[in-house]
């Protein structure tokens, strides 16, 4: 094939030609939304470094979950901001706890919505790390059976699927053990298999009032030089009973994305998250870049690296606009 026989701007001339050789594509279908349950009632307030993202109390997620439902979006992924907070992070799985009851009112008013919750105990420890502390230290067996009894008590409550974002090691294969014993066993796993320790998280710590007093998650989250490792994560995730392989932030981790796509057959799921979010938005907002055509590029480059499904802040405003933007 040589120019000028073969002329590679034939097929891109116009729209249709190009929408029949468009290689990837991304429906609002493989979209999860993330929503920040707050307590009280009537309230909504917006994320002062996410615009557009909402914390909202459990009274609010019927208006919620239609919306999403309109437009095309089934899922969501549910994070907590509990009313008190001790160094156990016992409102994790407390029983009436703030997700628990979110989890209650979504499955009563939208029962087609599914939904998934985050499993984590970082919003519900008093000293905002991800498990409890001995010895100066998050103790990783310690941690374990609170996970447990977390994604146990999202699923008694009646979440579709759990997503340990925590990264103890084993806590894949404790959860799963968990949800069988207690006849869960229909209940998926997406775990944050390979989850950087990344500053792309500082808007969601505002958001889930979740960053830590003290130190920072190095000694459990991923070190970001890190891809070999990526598959040592992943494989242990999978041997532990993984439905669904995720791979956290997104964008700067394309080439992540990439290799777990290639040497995993289980789905992948990839979280653009809230920095990479904050990001595009605050450009938008001075006018340096166009928001929606940025929006769109950055979702379809995170499919186009191999990820099935996406959890961004982006869902709604993406399904608003899916099918009017080439
Ligand atoms: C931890 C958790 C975090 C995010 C999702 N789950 C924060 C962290 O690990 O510090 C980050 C999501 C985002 O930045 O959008 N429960």
């Amino acid at each position: 094939m040589m120019f000028p026989e073969y002329r590679p701007r034939r097929l891109r001339r116009n729209e249709p030609l190009r929408a029949l050789i468009r290689e990837t594509s991304l429906s609002p279908a493989q979209l999860i939304c993330p929503l920040f349950i707050m307590p009280g009632k009537n309230k909504r307030e917006e994320v002062g470094s996410m615009p557009g993202v909402f914390r909202m109390s459990v009274d609010q997620l019927t208006r919620e979950a239609q919306e999403c439902l309109k437009l095309g979006i089934n899922h969501v992924i549910l994070f907590g901001l509990p009313e008190k907070k001790d160094p156990v992070g016992s409102g994790a799985h407390a029983k009436d706890g703030i997700i628990q009851r979110a989890i209650k009112e979504l499955k009563n008013k939208a029962p087609q919505l599914m939904v998934t919750t985050d499993v984590c105990l970082c919003e519900y420890t008093s000293h905002g790390h991800c498990g409890v502390i001995l010895n100066r230290q998050v103790d990783n067996d310690a941690t374990l059976e609170i996970l447990a009894q977390t994604a146990l008590s999202h699923a008694v409550a009646g979440a579709d699927m759990v997503a340990p974002s925590d990264m103890m090691d084993g806590r894949v294969g404790a959860i799963r053990a968990i949800l069988d014993e207690n006849n869960f066993e229909m209940v998926p796993i997406m775990s944050y298999a390979v989850k950087y320790a990344s500053a792309f998280y500082g808007p969601f710590r505002d958001a889930a009032d979740c960053a830590p007093q003290e130190g920072d998650r190095k000694a459990y989250q991923m070190d970001p030089a890190n891809m070999r490792e990526a598959l040592r994560e992943a494989t242990l995730d999978v041997d532990e009973g993984a439905d669904i392989l995720m791979v956290k932030p997104a964008m700067p981790y394309l080439d992540v994305i990439r290799l777990l796509r290639d040497e995993f057959d289980l789905p992948i799921a990839a979280y653009q998250v809230s920095g990479e979010y904050a990001m595009i938005k605050a450009a938008a907002e001075r006018g340096w870049l166009d928001g929606e055509r940025v929006m769109a590029e950055s979702l379809i480059s995170i499919r186009r690296a191999g990820a099935d499904m996406i959890l961004t802040y982006f869902a709604k405003e993406y399904a608003k606009v899916y099918g009017k933007i080439g």
